[in-house]
């Protein structure tokens, strides 16, 4: 994979992690290992997101050390060493001269030399950063490296005596965006928004899930983006109110919904999209009153995400909103100067029973605490969240018939700036009547042929 981040950048975010550490300190960020599906054949490899953030090494079996002001550098890659043999069957490999030349590696070591060096490079710092209670197996590893180190005590080298989970330091760096990565999130959604309008354009009732599911693929893979951000969930009608439904594979049926929670991976970096449509390009209309109650709430929601505010104000906003639509709209019963005690009760927790967001990045629900220290973590400019608010309405659910089994989600990426968001998604219509728009245009009686001509372009 072509690095999306130049090495300058990862440079700078090393050097404000060197300066976070402090030289008393040592940080260790393992790399991803490959998982084994079968025999010779693994799963597709993604490399682990830390790892990645700091170094823009992409392979698997790497470690990297920062190790503040050491004699050999501050900056230790060990790699697999170069392989003729092995790259001629598995591909090729940077080694540790590629680790040093292309990665700026202070020094790089064959990954088979790592028990004998590190003790040394942990020697005389009192406390170590890595990823704590990740991985058993690296757990153990840890705790044999800080026994080697401490047993060079009686040479007077004492050995880390503090262990602190190194997302303390890298996760609120990764969670506040710098240009350079915006521009790649940006490409992540407009390519994803592009791939989900192709799906507005080209759906049409008899089609299944998984077809739906192979054009968004197609049209992330040909824009740069060959991985998913996560799994598409393409859920026609009633299985839309299964909240993580992956199974993709019935049929679009006339007079449904179809939902689509959908984005791709560019260099890294997630989209995370979802639109709901009619498979026939027409709201009925108990599927327009509702959407249009999840567009309300999602634009009450998008009205919050400024500096200053934060999650819960977020949420609260979505939820008013919803909780006196379902009440207007009979799926809940009450009155309306119940609002407050329907909030306080969760009465929408039936129809609405997840958040309104998550911090997106390098990973779909990205790293960053929505709490410091028991408050809300404010929003600042630079930070890049979903909002997503939704309503499903089981089918066995006892509300007015025509509702039932309907489950619609609106989800933008955003950026917070310093006035109004930067709506990342805004390339794919959430407007019904922009999306009725669309796929009347696209979709108007068209003979056969055209319609094939058509797809054969998008
Ligand atoms: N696609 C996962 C989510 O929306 O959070
Ligand atoms: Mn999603
Ligand atoms: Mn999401």
């Amino acid at each position: 994979m072509k690095p999306g981040i130049s090495q300058h950048e990862h440079r700078r975010r090393r050097r404000a992690l060197l300066e976070a550490i402090g030289p008393g300190a040592a940080l260790i960020i393992p790399a991803a290992s490959e998982v084994t599906r079968n025999r010779d054949v693994q799963y597709p490899f993604r490399q682990n997101s830390d790892f990645l953030w700091l170094t823009g090494f992409p392979e698997p079996y790497a470690i990297a050390v920062l190790v503040p002001k050491h004699k050999d550098g501050d900056y230790v890659l060990f790699v697999r060493p170069r392989d003729p043999e092995r790259e001629t069957w598995d591909g090729r490999r940077y080694g540790t001269e590629g680790a040093i030349e292309h990665f700026h590696a202070k020094a790089a070591h064959p990954l088979s030399e790592i028990d004998a060096k590190l003790p040394e490079l942990l020697a005389s710092r009192r406390r170590l950063y890595y990823p704590l209670a990740q991985n058993d197996a690296f757990d153990l590893r840890v705790m044999c490296w800080l026994r080697t180190a401490r047993a060079q005590a009686r040479k007077g080298i004492s050995a880390p005596v503090e262990l602190v989970d190194s997302g303390e330091l890298l996760h609120p760096q990764r969670l506040r965006k710098r240009p350079p990565e915006l521009a790649l999130m940006r490409k992540a959604a407009q390519l994803s928004a592009h791939a989900h309008r192709q799906l507005m354009i080209n759906c049409r009732p008899g089609l299944t899930e998984q077809q739906l599911e192979a054009l968004f693929l197609r049209h992330c893979a040909e824009q740069g983006a060959r991985e998913q951000a996560y799994p598409p969930i393409v859920a026609g009608g009633a299985n839309a109110c299964i909240l993580h439904y992956v199974e993709n594979s019935a049929r679009l049926r006339d007079g449904d919904l179809v939902l689509i929670d959908a984005g791709g991976e560019y260099q890294g970096y997630a989209a995370d999209i979802t639109r709901t449509f009619p498979v026939n390009g027409r709201f009925s209309p108990a599927q327009r009153e509702l959407y249009e109650l999840v567009l309300e709430a999602q634009q009450a929601a998008i009205a919050k995400a400024r500096p200053g505010e934060h999650w819960e104000s977020l949420h609260q906003a979505a939820v008013r909103v919803l909780t006196r639509g379902l009440l207007r709209l009979g799926l809940l019963t009450g009155a309306e100067q119940n609002l407050k005690s329907l909030i306080k009760d969760e009465a929408y927790k039936p129809f609405y029973m997840h958040r309104t967001g998550h911090w997106l990045g390098l990973d779909v629900h990205d790293v960053g605490d929505y709490k410091v220290k028991d408050r809300w973590r404010p929003f600042e400019p630079g930070m890049t969240l979903t909002v997503e608010p939704g309503l499903y309405v089981a089918p066995e659910a006892e509300v007015p018939p025509a509702y039932r089994g309907i489950g619609i989600r609106i989800e933008d990426d955003l950026l917070i700036t310093d006035d109004q968001p930067e709506i990342l998604s805004r390339d794919v219509p959430k407007h019904p009547d922009e999306i009725e728009t669309l796929m009347a245009e696209t979709h108007t009686n068209a003979a056969p042929s055209t319609r094939r001509e058509h797809n054969a372009r998008v």
